[in-house]
């Protein structure tokens, strides 16, 4: 039977108590994490957020009734207790925060009864994903998702007393707006009174931003909710959110700078690290060459090499045929690697093709120095020497090649090498590396769509010095555009943007845009900087990737309190749900196609 809280005010949280409460009466409410009954003795462990305390029922120092009513708990009741904290009578538990002192209750009280509960409440729950998503609310129970939603909390906290103090706006911009193509699929929702019509949510504040800082509000903020309708991943939701940012009368190094700042403070104060500034900067061309990828992973080495000068005139026609038409070899070193089981290399193989490669060609070398090679027949033996020479190749090492278009070469080693660092041990999730990549392309050309798009967005500013080249050859445009990229992820990205109409225009014919479309889509900007837009720039981290490392996370969905499952479905509230015809009526709505 519930009873009532009246009369009771919690002091403290079950955690909040320590040796220097001894002495104290207080009043701690929870949940029963377990009870243990000795006969008599009943040990009663109370949980809330800050952590765990123990509860003592004894006899002669608690009533019979008492200790009759605590061994009648169970997991998961909502109790109260009001109590003397004393020091701990048996031996002291080093696990616990609270492990020197226990409570010697006076008072008992059931707020609320659970029924047993489809999984233990308990740290690293072994139970499947599914399960604990459907019952999401009883999943938040556990202590770690717990602090990882409080070190949420205390990021976002910072993040805004620090950009307040540097002079920030926090600005809410609309979730209904037009559709505008930002890269990803946009969620559409209907128009009852417009049918037919649809507003579009938004995949992130980009325009309204750029409005604000038209408008002169010259430096805005937001922790704001995107969507964006694509497949999902362990960092990636279909809503998701971001610290944004845009500022005026500044350019690419101000934006750095003020943001370096920004997460000096958040590791700092979350974390207790110290985040060494300056953060390194890297072109995108750098990190291409280098590590295969324009988020790379600098807590490791293994980077890429190019060796298609040492191996251009071997005989080996993967190698011929791939510089043949255009592309490159290159390789990286896997120290020590040399001895991997051919099994294992065959696996490398298929992980290589998974990731659009034809082959994977490789040279094992072993401890005593003689060579295994998928290609040495190929190739003469001074070849075989120079290209392990190019390589650092020593006794013990696996070098691996792949030969094609560099996009694919970059994708397949890039992927590799963090395969590589995952098997052999070599990501550690303590040690942060932050790193900028900047001069991103402008332009990125669609197979697909058989046409530019472009890499960040379309209000990119384009690096002055190859503005000559955005019509004869608009491929090697470089854009003031900046990621911010943390162990190998993506954890922000923004650039200095177009505030001259003639760019902007220009910009949206090199996308293909014809005027009328460009009009019809971003009128409003378009019209809008012709009255008077400041040069600004911003940029937008995801809070869920900066927490998930932050927290030593795997996925996203362990730092969002209600995240959606691979198929964007909600398994505890089952959306998306059909409506009633009612409604589809009303929105001038007929489903054409239905699942099932
Ligand atoms: P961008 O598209 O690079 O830039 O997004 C900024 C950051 O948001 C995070 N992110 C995501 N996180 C979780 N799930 C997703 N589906 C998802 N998509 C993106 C990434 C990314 O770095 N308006 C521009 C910013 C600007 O130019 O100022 C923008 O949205 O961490
Ligand atoms: P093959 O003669 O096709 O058996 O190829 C010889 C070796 O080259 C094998 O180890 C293949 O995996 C490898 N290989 C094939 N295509 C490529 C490629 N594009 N890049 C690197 N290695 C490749």
């Amino acid at each position: 039977m519930a009873e009532s809280m009246k009369g009771l005010h919690r002091t403290h949280r079950c955690a909040e108590l320590s040796a220097a409460n001894v002495g104290e009466t207080v009043t701690i409410m929870g949940w029963v994490q377990k009870n243990r009954n000795k006969g008599g003795l009943v040990f009663v462990d109370v949980r809330d957020r800050s952590g765990i305390i123990q509860v003592v029922f004894e006899e002669g120092k608690s009533e019979a009734s008492l200790i009759e009513k605590a061994a009648k708990l169970r997991a998961e009741y909502v109790v109260a207790v009001v109590g003397k904290v004393e020091r701990r009578s048996g031996a002291v538990n080093d696990n616990l925060a609270t492990g020197e002192i226990e409570i010697i209750p006076q008072q008992l009280r059931v707020l609320s009864e659970s029924e047993t509960p489809p999984f233990p409440i308990e740290e690293n729950s072994k139970t499947k994903e599914e399960v604990r998503l459907k019952y999401r609310y009883l999943d938040l129970r556990r202590p770690d998702l717990q602090r990882n939603l409080m070190m949420r909390s205390k990021v976002a906290t910072l993040t805004r007393q620090f950009l307040a103090e540097e002079g920030f706006l926090e600005i809410e911009t609309p979730i209904l707006i037009g559709s505008t193509p930002e890269g990803a699929r946009d969620y559409l929702v209907p128009s009852r009174i417009h049918q037919g019509h649809f507003y579009a949510l938004p995949q992130s504040p980009q325009l309204f931003k750029q409005l604000l800082m038209c408008s002169g509000y010259d430096r805005y903020f937001q922790i704001a909710k995107c969507f964006r309708d694509e497949d999902l991943r362990a960092d990636r939701q279909p809503e998701f959110t971001q610290i944004d940012m845009e500022l005026s009368f500044v350019d690419v190094d101000d934006v750095i700078d003020v943001n370096e700042r920004l997460l000096a403070k958040i590791f700092k104060e979350v974390l207790g690290i110290e985040v060494s500034l300056p953060i390194p900067r890297m072109t995108w061309q750098e990190a291409m060459d280098r590590y295969g990828s324009d988020k790379p992973d600098t807590r490791f080495g293994m980077e890429l090499n190019n060796v298609t000068e040492v191996v251009k005139d071997c005989e080996f026609v993967v190698f011929k045929n791939a510089i043949e038409n255009g592309g490159t070899v290159r390789g990286i070193n896997a120290k020590g690697q040399g001895e991997m089981p051919r099994k294992k290399i065959d696996k490398l193989v298929s992980f290589a093709k998974d990731y659009g490669a034809k082959g994977l060609a490789y040279i094992a070398i072993q401890g005593d120095g003689t060579v295994k090679s998928s290609f040495s027949k190929f190739m003469t033996e001074d070849e075989m020497k120079a290209l392990i020479e190019a390589m650092g190749g020593g006794n013990g090492d696996l070098l691996l090649f792949a030969a094609d278009k560099n996009k694919v070469v970059w994708d397949v080693l890039g992927a590799l090498r963090l395969e590589l660092a995952r098997q052999m041990d070599l990501l550690d999730k303590s040690e942060y590396k932050f790193l900028w990549i900047t001069e991103f392309p402008l332009l990125e050309w669609s197979e697909e769509q058989n046409r530019f798009t472009a890499m960040h967005h379309p209000f990119t500013m384009p690096m002055e010095e190859d503005l000559q080249y955005i019509d004869s050859d608009p491929g090697r445009v470089r854009a003031k555009a900046y990621d911010i990229t943390l162990n190998g992820n993506e954890i922000g990205g923004g650039s200095v943007r177009i505030f001259n109409p003639e760019i902007q225009s220009k910009m949206f014919e090199v996308l293909g845009f014809t005027p009328e479309q460009a009009q019809e889509q971003f009128g409003f900007l378009l019209t809008a900087f012709k009255y008077g837009v400041p040069p600004h720039a911003g940029l937008a981290y995801g809070l869920d990737r900066l927490v998930m490392l932050m927290a030593k996370q795997d996925s996203i969905r362990d730092v969002i309190a209600f995240p959606k499952v691979k198929d964007a479905s909600d398994l505890m509230t089952e959306a998306p749900t059909r409506v009633d015809q009612k409604q589809l009526d009303e929105l001038g709505l007929s489903v054409v196609t239905d699942e099932e």
